[in-house]
């Protein structure tokens, strides 16, 4: 069934309103406690979590509450990510745990789906070790949601369906987005990179753009509704626009959205560097929204181990790039990705990656020990280093980053910064929200600034979390 290209049509769509019509009226018999609930988990990075929200949207419109508690759920999705072996073994631990929770509750629905069940080795063993899971569902087949659930309730069937990439975007499934300050919206889909070490051209499939009218209609619904930051998300949003009937790349969508009035903040992530354009830097640079912030990652600092990973650039290029793009905006922020250990790194090497992240001075790195994929090309190289030096490269790695994470956030103190305030930090009790550059800042003030913009004076750096008054 893999590989078979199918075509989602308006019809296709059809067809699953009315399953939606079919397992709601089911559901309703078969809840424990009147209205039927469910609950989804969702591992991994912000494009899970934003099909998260659309398989929300599907079961909301089954008729489905939201609840956190596994027993109190008639349906339990996990929406699982395939990105590392750790994140892995999670969803498995958590996956084999639920199996009590079927025995207390026979007619609980169980489906997974995500990344990892794109890969066969996966599915295998959740069919052979897991037999109490219901629903197993890759990637491409989300908005088959309702007819997955209808076959599993009404032919007591276990449903497995994986693959099925389609080349054209499924618009217009439901969203049920998880609050009302911050939005996610994608802009593209797949990967076609094939960095050596990554699963995700793999599980995600091939690149494809969503149609620049959908993605700014989108935004502007949102900022109407009140969002206050979109994030635009792809696997590599630079290379947006490949394959449109229209001649439209990534810096001219995000003027076209940038174009719409509103008190809002843009982001977008992850730029990658072989695709990041002078061109993109001037649009932010010359933009009313976009922050002067950009997830950039680098992966590693040395030359001879990025044309390993095949990432299409070399350190000074990087470097390049960035030294174009402070010029241009001198408060810019940058965070990055960074992989240690990847196959045949030396502890030289390592220490080039050291010295880049020094001179870049990023805002925030997210950091990993490489993770061999099965199926990857870096997962059948040679890899001599022990796990445990790796770790120590890893510890020295996240010393050198606090250290210049600190310096930063301490020669913020005593400037003003306008900070988006997203929640209520429960432990200290102050406000808690981020500027601009994606730093968290904590001050005290009211509820009901919850979602709004405040300006804050700086008045201490803990490490890298800011704290201040609010001045306005
Ligand atoms: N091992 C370790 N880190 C990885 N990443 C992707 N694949 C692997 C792997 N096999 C990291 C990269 C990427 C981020 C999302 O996850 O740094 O940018
Ligand atoms: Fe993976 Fe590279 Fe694609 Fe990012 S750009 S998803 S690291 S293959």
């Amino acid at each position: 069934m893999k590989d078979k290209e199918i075509t989602v049509t308006a019809d296709e769509l059809q067809k699953q309103k009315l399953y939606t019509a079919d397992v709601a009226a089911i559901m309703q018999v078969r809840a424990m406690h009147g209205t039927p609930k469910a609950l989804v988990r969702t591992y991994g990075c912000q494009q899970n979590v934003a099909d998260g929200e659309r398989m929300k949207g599907m079961l909301s419109e089954m008729g489905f509450e939201f609840t956190e508690y596994e027993d109190e759920a008639d349906f339990i999705l996990f929406n699982t990510c395939a990105i590392r072996e750790h994140a892995e073994d999670r969803v498995f631990g958590n996956i084999g745990a639920l199996k009590n929770v079927k025995r207390r509750n026979p007619s609980l629905l169980i489906a997974v789906c995500g990344c990892m069940m794109e890969q066969e080795r996966v599915a295998e063993r959740i069919k052979v070790s897991f037999p109490f899971v219901n629903i197993v569902f890759g990637t491409h087949v989300i908005h088959r949601l309702p007819e997955m659930m209808y076959t599993a309730v009404t032919d007591s069937k276990r449903v497995f369906l994986r693959g099925h990439e389609s080349k054209e975007i499924i618009e217009g499934l439901p969203v049920r987005r998880d609050g009302n300050t911050r939005a996610w919206v994608t802009v593209m889909y797949g990967c076609d990179n094939f960095c050596s070490y990554c699963i995700v051209p793999y599980v995600r499939g091939r690149e494809k753009s969503r149609h620049p009218d959908a993605i700014v209609a989108e935004c502007r619904e949102l900022i109407e509704q009140g969002y206050k930051e979109i994030t635009l998300l792809g696997q590599n949003v630079n290379s947006y626009g490949k394959g449109l009937p229209e001649k439209v790349n990534f810096s001219e969508l995000l003027r076209r959205i940038d174009a719409i009035d509103g008190d809002y903040r843009l982001r977008f992530m992850t730029s990658h560097p072989k695709d990041a354009t002078h061109e993109l830097f001037d649009t932010i640079a010359e933009s009313r929204h976009i922050c002067h912030y950009i997830h950039l990652p680098c992966q590693s600092g040395s030359s001879r181990v990025l044309k390993a990973m095949n990432r299409h650039y070399d350190r000074e290029k990087y470097l390049d790039l960035i030294r174009y793009a402070k010029e241009k905006m001198p408060d810019l922020s940058l965070t990055s990705d960074i992989i240690v250990g990847f196959p045949g790194e030396t502890y030289e090497e390592f220490c080039e990656t050291l010295s880049l992240i020094r001179e870049m001075e990023f805002t925030s790195l997210f950091t990993f020990i490489f993770s061999p994929r099965p199926g990857t090309r870096a997962a059948e190289m040679e890899d001599p280093v022990t796990y445990k030096e790796k770790t120590q490269w890893f510890s020295e790695l996240l010393k050198t980053q606090e250290e210049i994470a600190a310096k930063r956030c301490a020669s913020m103190v005593g400037s003003t910064e306008r900070v988006l305030i997203e929640e209520r930090n429960e432990k200290n009790g102050l406000l808690s929200g981020r500027t601009a550059s994606s730093i968290i800042v904590e001050f005290p003030g009211e509820d009901e600034w919850i979602g709004e913009f405040k300006n804050v004076k700086v008045t201490e750096a803990r490490n890298w979390i800011l704290r201040g008054e609010c001045v306005d």
